[in-house]
């Protein structure tokens, strides 16, 4: 009897236990869902341009974007001192002659002085378009959503300053609400779709690279609207840049005196560090290197504050090498060496162009040699730019660096050589023009 009433009362807190269980279980699904350990303090609207409302949520990585208005260190290549490149290497002066870039040419500085620089550089004139406001500012996503991204390259820069009061900020490279890292230039996705590319698709290490293209790549102005373009339809290396540039016939300028239809080449830096690069290939993203995670307190997060790497190379570099005064070294050895590669390439280069001014100058020069010429100076003119103007002194990937001047001095001294054959006229093989020129030429008016 005993026995029996045991097991009714056992049974009895079973069912008990069932019912209170399914209850828990059946309350904690009726809950509302809990999207984010993070509560944003604020909402922040699609697009926000103003990075301090964005700040009230993320106050470290904010204030560490604000840190890139004060940087200011110089490294033997790099930094953010405001430095003319024109004035530390004046063959630029010589191979951007009858261009714009021979007026004005800087040292790239922090993500908070892009409108402080765009503003002050000579480069921009009256009939400057706005295009220029590319990169240098979070209102972009925000206009060029209203807008479209032709209607504002169709306006003049002066039209459109009173519209871009912010400097780079988080609407260029987050979505608000989800933070998640996006591409907003519509110019850099049209030119992903051309190659079959949807970013979306893309990992988070992934995108953690592919972030900076929205700015960090090659581009040019199509048309009289100056349209911006990322010309990578036929592929993302020189050649095929190169490749897609003539297919459209297009020049940013005619070289005075030699007759050469020339391309301006910027900062392919996402082009060439995806091209194979030992730290690419290795699955290293741009971040790692220049955002790198910071501890403070129980803190952690990724420093916005985005500069040259060897300024704080322990942090940049030692989460992953154990040693880094070996790294560092190797960081020197290839910068020196690919910056004596390039300066080989623009004496080739100004070699070239004196001889192709020379031989277009004198009557009954061959002209078809003459044109052969002035191909292999476009090219030769471009591969070196595309170095010329990339960043990091080669350090991003110095064996497709090395390959691309190795050509580019190779055509210059081709060039040189049709020249000579096109006026028939073996004088015009002399080298060295630029170390005989004395004084050395200084920033065009
Ligand atoms: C493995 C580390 C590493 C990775 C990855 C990396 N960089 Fe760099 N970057 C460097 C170093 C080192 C320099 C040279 C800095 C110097 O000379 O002061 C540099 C220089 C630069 C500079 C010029 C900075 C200055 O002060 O001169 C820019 C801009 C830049 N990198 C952008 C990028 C972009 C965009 C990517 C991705 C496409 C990228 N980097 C990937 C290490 C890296
Ligand atoms: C130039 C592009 C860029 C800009 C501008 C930028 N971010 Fe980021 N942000 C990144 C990248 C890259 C990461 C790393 C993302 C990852 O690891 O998934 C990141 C990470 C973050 C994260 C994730 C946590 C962390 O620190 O890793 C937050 C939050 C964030 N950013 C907030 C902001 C805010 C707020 C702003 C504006 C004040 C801003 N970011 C501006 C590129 C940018
Ligand atoms: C919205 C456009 C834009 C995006 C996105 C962008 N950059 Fe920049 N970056 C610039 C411009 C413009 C400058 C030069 C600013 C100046 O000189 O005033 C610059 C400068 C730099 C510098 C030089 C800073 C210094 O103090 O020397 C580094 C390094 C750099 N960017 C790395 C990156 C990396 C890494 C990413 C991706 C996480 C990135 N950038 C994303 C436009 C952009
Ligand atoms: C996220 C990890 C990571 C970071 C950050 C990083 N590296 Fe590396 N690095 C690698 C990996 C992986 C390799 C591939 C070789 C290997 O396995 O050792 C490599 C290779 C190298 C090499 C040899 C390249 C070659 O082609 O022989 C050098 C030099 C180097 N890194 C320098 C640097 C410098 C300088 C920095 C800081 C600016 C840096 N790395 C930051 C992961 C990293």
């Amino acid at each position: 009897m005993k026995k029996y009433a045991t097991t009714i009362i056992l049974v009895g807190i079973i069912i008990v236990l069932g019912v209170v269980l399914t209850g828990v279980l059946i309350y904690l699904k009726n809950q509302p869902p809990q999207q984010r350990a993070f509560q944003p303090i604020t909402a922040v609207k699609p697009l926000e341009p103003n990075s301090s409302i964005w700040g009230l949520n993320f106050p470290n990585e904010y204030s560490s974007l604000l840190k890139t208005a004060a940087n200011d260190t110089s490294t033997t290549y790099g930094g953010s001192a405001k430095l003319s490149y024109l004035t530390l290497d004046p063959r630029l002066v010589i191979l951007f002659s009858g261009f714009s870039f021979s007026t004005d040419y800087n040292q790239p500085r922090g993500h908070q002085d892009t409108l402080i620089d765009i503003r002050a550089t000579k480069r921009v004139t009256a009939t400057t378009h706005a295009t220029c406001y590319s990169c240098k500012s979070s209102d972009n996503p925000g206009l060029w959503t209203q807008m479209g991204m032709v209607a504002y390259d169709s306006k003049l820069f002066s039209a459109m300053t009173p519209s871009i009061t912010n400097p780079i900020g988080c609407a260029n490279c987050h979505e608000a609400g989800t933070m998640r890292l996006v591409i907003t230039n519509p110019a850099v996705d049209a030119a992903l779709k051309a190659q079959g590319i949807d970013w979306r698709t893309y990992t988070r290490q992934q995108m953690r690279s592919l972030v900076c293209a929205n700015c960090h790549v090659d581009y040019f102005f199509a048309g009289a609207n100056k349209v911006l373009t990322v010309p990578w339809a036929d592929g993302m290396r020189v050649e095929d840049i190169i490749k897609y540039e003539d297919s459209v016939n297009f020049a940013d300028w005619t070289y005075p005196g030699a007759g050469t239809p020339i391309m301006k080449a910027r900062h392919p830096d996402y082009e060439l560090y995806t091209a194979d690069s030992t730290h690419f290939k290795a699955g290293v993203a741009c971040a790692d290197c220049h955002m790198p995670y910071i501890r403070e307190g129980a803190m952690k997060y990724s420093s916005h504050d985005i500069m040259s790497p060897l300024l704080d190379p322990q942090l940049a570099c030692g989460q992953c090498h154990t040693d880094v005064s070996v790294v560092l070294a190797r960081v020197s050895t290839i910068q020196d060496t690919v910056h004596a590669a390039k300066i080989t390439a623009e004496d080739a280069l100004i070699d070239a162009i004196t001889a192709l001014q020379a031989a277009t100058a004198k009557p009954g020069s061959d002209p078809a040699l003459l044109d052969q010429a002035r191909t292999l100076h476009r090219d030769s003119q471009f591969m070196w730019d595309f170095i010329s103007s990339s960043n990091s002194m080669g350090f991003h990937n110095p064996d497709e660096v090395l390959r691309i001047l190795q050509n580019a001095t190779d055509l210059a001294r081709q060039a040189q050589m049709k020249a000579s054959q096109a006026a028939d006229d073996p004088s015009l093989l002399k080298t060295g023009v630029y170390d005989a020129m004395n004084p050395k030429p200084t920033p065009a008016p």
